[in-house]
């Protein structure tokens, strides 16, 4: 017969300022609680639930932040529209099982005097980076304030964003952060799309053409499976696999090095595949690992 043990959560609490964040943690702190923290920009899906169930797993106590972090955002991106629900968010964590939602207001996070910056160079010029000049400097800034804020023992990030857990671990090492860094697998719809809250953007035709990002990737993965070497002929499939479908506008493919982020001419150790796609006006991600 199987046992199912169910761990008994606190009710959640949702708050607004640093202040009271750091008053929690020094309580939990105090009676010896670890502490888990998974950094969101709200509108949860069941990708950020499989994060908060991990930190749930992991951690004595978990907090979830919500806040849709202006200074990631490019002039012309999706600040103003991005999807936000904070009372949907809050049953989502209570039921994955977190304790604490903290959910500030922008001049909570930023002053208006604040003048430092945090960038990490080299991984963050390729891929989206070089797409989204601001990107990474924005959500090294809000990593590192969430960090000093929260003082967990781990933090939780998706793979999803493969540049940004690689990112955030360097920051994190040459930050001398004392902080484990857990990546977590992706999270995928019915037809392989991962999950995403822009996937809200799409329209109905649109989103039945997004799963052709997952099953472009799907090919590359067979060849690759059966001996497949030429960086080129991976690419060329899976271009060929997305221009198939009326949609979409490619922003990159790309096969990088796993761990520099730095192209391969030939495929020898690990690499990450990373592929960005504008299906109509919605920017997709998506990528997998492969180590020969
Ligand atoms: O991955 C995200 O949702 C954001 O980039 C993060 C890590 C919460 C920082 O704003």
């Amino acid at each position: 017969m199987e046992t199912i043990v169910l761990k008994r959560h606190d009710s959640i609490k949702r708050v607004k300022t640093v202040g009271e964040v750091r008053k929690q943690i020094k309580k939990w702190k105090r009676e010896g609680f670890t502490i888990g923290l998974v950094p969101t920009m709200g509108f949860l899906h069941e990708g950020h639930e499989s994060l908060i169930k991990r930190a749930a797993e992991e951690n004595d106590k978990v907090v979830v932040s919500v806040f849709v972090n202006p200074t990631q955002f490019g002039e012309n991106e999706d600040l103003g529209s991005y999807p936000r629900d904070i009372k949907r968010d809050e049953v989502l964590c209570k039921k994955a099982g977190a304790n604490l939602i903290f959910n500030p207001e922008p001049s909570e996070m930023y002053y208006k005097d604040a003048s430092t910056v945090v960038n990490v160079n080299g991984l963050t010029e390729g891929l989206c980076g070089a797409r989204r000049p601001v990107h990474f400097g924005g959500v090294c800034l809000v990593v590192s304030k969430l960090f000093n804020i929260v003082t967990p023992d781990r933090a939780y990030f998706g793979e999803k964003d493969a540049q940004q857990l690689a990112v955030i671990k360097k920051m994190v090492k040459d930050l001398n952060f004392d902080i484990e860094i857990v990546g977590c697998p992706i999270v995928r719809e019915f037809d392989g799309l991962a999950k995403s809250s822009r996937n809200t953007y799409l329209s109905f035709e649109e989103r039945k053409a997004a799963s052709i990002l997952n099953e472009s990737l799907i090919l590359a993965k067979k060849a690759l499976n059966l001996g497949e070497r030429n960086v080129g002929r991976i690419k060329d499939m899976i271009n060929e696999k997305l221009s198939s479908e009326i949609l979409t506008r490619i922003d990159y493919i790309e096969i990088v090095d796993s761990l520099s982020l730095e192209p391969v001419q030939s495929i020898s150790s690990s690499i990450l595949v990373a592929i960005a796609v504008y299906i109509g006006r919605t920017r997709l991600i998506d990528n997998f690992t492969f180590k020969v």
